[in-house]
């Protein structure tokens, strides 16, 4: 059976996306900072005949990162799917390591845990990256505002270049290991928990969980994209994103700075 590992499968897109690739055959490892509410998951797909397990996870934490993945390598186990889909939006703070809340825990926190697992994938391991349509209001990345230098936040601006950051990552990734595949995907406008109540309102014709974990599943599972690695996916299909998205010169450093705030050792190409 294949193994499948989901970040924010309590919830929303995630969770949709764990039932279905359970229904898929997948092994899934629903990981969350919630034992609860990512168990609720797991339970469901035991009631559904699948199988899965819960593994705990803070993605707004260097350490727990480090420590989840090291928890997966140790059972022994390859990972065939690595689905980066949790992510917050509209929240004001700080990780645990200091930085802006959207940027540490939806680009560095992933940025952590798909570093810490690569011993084990193996050729045509499949990470999919859960990015968004709002990745196009962010003109670049401000390294000083990631880092939580000021005061003055614009959230869904920082939201922006979290989701920016996803499009760099894969597209980065897919150039350092082309045995692997990595996939960056905008689930559309779908309706989670992820904004507050009150700007609900603004997105009309939201799509169902159900629907916004559609493209999520076809990058972790279709045949026909064995081929491909670093691209855009909307709709169950390529897409370009923004320009500062195609930017090679921002995504080498994006990649290069990130390693350095992970304390990870540096990986050349
Ligand atoms: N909804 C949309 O319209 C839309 C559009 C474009 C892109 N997206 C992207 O879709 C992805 C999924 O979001 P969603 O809309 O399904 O939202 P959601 O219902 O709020 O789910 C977010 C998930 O992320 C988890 N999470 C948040 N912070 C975490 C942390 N520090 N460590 C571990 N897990 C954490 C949450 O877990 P808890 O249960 O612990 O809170 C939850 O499972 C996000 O990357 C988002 O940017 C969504």
């Amino acid at each position: 059976m294949k193994v499948a590992l989901i970040t924010g499968a309590s919830s929303g897109i995630g969770r949709a996306a764990a039932l279905e690739m359970a229904r898929r055959k997948h092994h899934v490892i629903a990981a969350g900072r919630s034992e609860t509410r990512a168990s609720a998951v797991v339970n469901e797909i035991q009631a559904e005949g699948g199988s899965a397990e819960f593994l705990r996870l803070d993605l707004a934490s260097l350490s727990s990162c480090r420590e989840a993945a090291g928890g997966f390598e140790a059972s022994g186990r390859t990972l065939d799917v690595l689905i980066n889909n949790a992510g917050v939006g509209g929240v004001r703070g700080v990780t645990e390591d200091g930085f802006e809340l959207h940027f540490g825990t939806n680009h560095l926190g992933h940025f952590a845990l798909t570093h810490h697992l690569r011993r084990t994938f193996q050729a045509g391991t499949r990470i999919v990256v859960v990015s968004s349509e709002a990745h196009r209001r962010a003109p670049g990345i401000d390294w000083g505002r990631v880092q939580a230098k000021t005061r003055l936040r614009n959230l869904f601006a920082d939201y922006a270049v979290s989701k920016l950051a996803n499009i760099l990552f894969v597209r980065r990734l897919a150039e350092m290991q082309p045995d692997w595949n990595a996939y960056a995907v905008h689930p559309g406008v779908t309706n989670t928990n992820i904004f507050p109540a009150i700007a609900k309102p603004l997105f009309r014709n939201r799509a169902t969980p159900e629907e916004g974990a559609q493209t999520v599943v076809w990058c972790a599972t279709e045949p026909t994209l064995s081929g491909e690695t670093g691209l855009y996916y909307s709709r169950e299909s390529s897409r370009d994103p923004s320009e500062p998205a195609l930017d090679d010169a921002l995504a080498k450093d994006l990649w290069n700075r990130s390693e350095r705030w992970c304390g990870v050792a540096p990986q050349h190409g």
